[in-house]
């Protein structure tokens, strides 16, 4: 089994300033404001508390990759993402495992241009792993 260490939470929101209040109402500290992802049409901003990282994703246009997921589900927390020594081989055990890539390695402008790929399970539903 590779060893997987969490990143961070998803949250996916339809307002993300307002999301970004509330959470600092709850004593989360803004890591990284607010940045424009011009490849999944979503904006993303990254808080942390107690050592946990939440980021907030929100569309910002209907054909966003996330705009179908919000309509279905509203505000909601939706994957927590991975990182890998070895993500190569990490996405080979996730596959193995019964997880399924929905796209391939993209380059992810509010990690600094690192790339993710998103995987789903139909038992446990959506994981992100950082390249
Ligand atoms: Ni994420």
């Amino acid at each position: 089994m590779p060893t997987l260490k969490i990143h961070h939470i998803g949250y996916l929101v339809k307002n993300i300033e307002k999301a970004k209040q509330t959470f600092k109402a709850l004593g989360y500290v803004v890591e990284q404001d607010t940045v424009h992802d011009g490849i999944r049409k979503v904006d993303i901003c990254f808080l942390v508390k107690d050592g946990y990282r939440v980021e907030l994703v929100s569309p910002v246009s209907v054909d966003s990759v996330v705009s179908g997921l919000l309509k279905k589900y509203k505000n909601t927390p939706y994957h927590i993402c991975y990182e890998a020594e070895d993500p190569e081989e990490a996405c080979q055990e996730l596959t193995s495992n019964g997880f399924i890539a929905i796209d391939t390695p993209t380059p992810a402008p509010a990690l600094g241009g690192r790339r993710v790929v998103f995987l789903t399970s139909p038992v446990i539903g959506m994981v992100e792993l950082i390249y």
